[in-house]
């Protein structure tokens, strides 16, 4: 397994296992499937409504805590500076963890402190550089007392993450974006390169699994991609692995979401995979900058959002 450096010096396990939309009832085995077979690194949320069971079979391993990486993230409706310790100490409760190796602020959009989701555009709060700033600074207080090693951001532009840096007195650590084939993130990727910072990459086969709601007409598939699916033959393996092999040898991290044991054994294998200069760049032909989760669930009626505030352009 390869290993990304942070700038605190801490080493992220670039394969780890996504939880979003893993069913409570199925997640926990998911989870001690991953353990026993080698995974290392979890990625959590809040909001995935998952994280007690997961602190289960957290709680039932013998890996040492030393070894396991276990990321989470602070929900939209948990940003004002008062409730952002009480947000990941609820986590790491729910986890049964003391210390996090890592905290992401989840979107670039803030809700209401009692709205999970919001369902009027009057749900969201509008936002500003000053209150993320704010929020950024009471995670810096929960590094410096120790219940998280790293901090990052989620969903969050080039722009708004040069505004961080330029403030902080913690660097950010880790951007986690959707990156996959369609979405190649090469602008995010080499502002990372340049600060540091390491790039997770969520979605990486294309997140079928997720509400039909959030699922676009004519939706192109990453795993039935032709380019993918003949690498994929000469390598006598499966899609899959190809696109998860693609993420790890470009320097990304990757979290592929599974609660299958068959394929969570093939999307760990894929972490050692080589593809040669062929493959890659083939794969690399791919980017259109397509977006399958592309935020417009924050964008509704009398909402401050757009998809253009969101992404900033990029
Ligand atoms: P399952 O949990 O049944 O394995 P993403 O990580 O892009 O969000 O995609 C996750 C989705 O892809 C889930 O529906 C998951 O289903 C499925 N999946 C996970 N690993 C593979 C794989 N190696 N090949 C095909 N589908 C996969």
């Amino acid at each position: 397994m390869k290993f990304l450096t942070l700038p605190s010096g801490d080493e992220m396990p670039a394969l780890g296992l996504g939880t979003w939309q893993a069913a409570k009832g199925e997640v926990a085995r998911a989870v001690t499937t991953a353990l026993d077979i080698g995974y290392r690194h979890i990625d959590c949320a809040h909001v995935y409504g998952n994280e007690s069971e997961i602190g289960e079979a957290l709680a039932a391993t013998d890996v040492p805590r030393e070894e396991l990486w276990v990321t989470s993230k602070l929900w939209n409706n948990s940003q004002m500076p008062e409730d952002v310790r009480p947000a990941l100490e609820n986590s790491l409760k729910a986890l049964g963890l003391d210390y996090l190796d890592l905290y992401l602020i989840h979107w670039p959009v803030q809700l209401k402190n009692s709205v999970m989701y919001p369902e009027a555009g009057s749900d969201l709060i509008p936002w500003t550089t000053g209150h993320m700033l704010e929020t950024w600074s009471e995670l810096e207080k929960c590094v410096e007392d120790r219940l998280v090693r790293n901090i990052g951001l989620s969903n969050f532009s080039t722009k708004k993450i040069a505004a961080i840096i330029e403030n902080c007195t913690v660097h950010p650590a880790v951007s986690q974006v959707e990156v996959h084939p369609y979405l190649q993130q090469r602008q995010m990727c080499e502002f990372c390169a340049e600060h540091g910072m390491a790039v997770t990459g969520f979605a990486p086969l294309g997140s079928k699994h997720r509400p039909a709601h959030q699922i676009k007409d004519g939706e192109p598939s990453l795993l039935d991609h032709k380019i993918i699916l003949s690498i994929a033959k000469k390598h006598s393996t499966t899609a899959g692995k190809i696109l998860l092999a693609w993420a790890v040898q470009r320097g990304t991290s990757v979290i592929p979401k599974s609660t299958n044991p068959t394929r969570l054994e093939q999307n760990l294998e894929a972490a050692d995979k080589i593809l040669d200069t062929e493959d890659m760049d083939l794969i690399n032909s791919l980017d259109s900058g397509y977006r399958f989760l592309d935020g417009s669930h924050w964008v509704k009626e009398g909402s401050p959002y757009t998809l253009e505030n969101i992404w900033d352009g990029e």
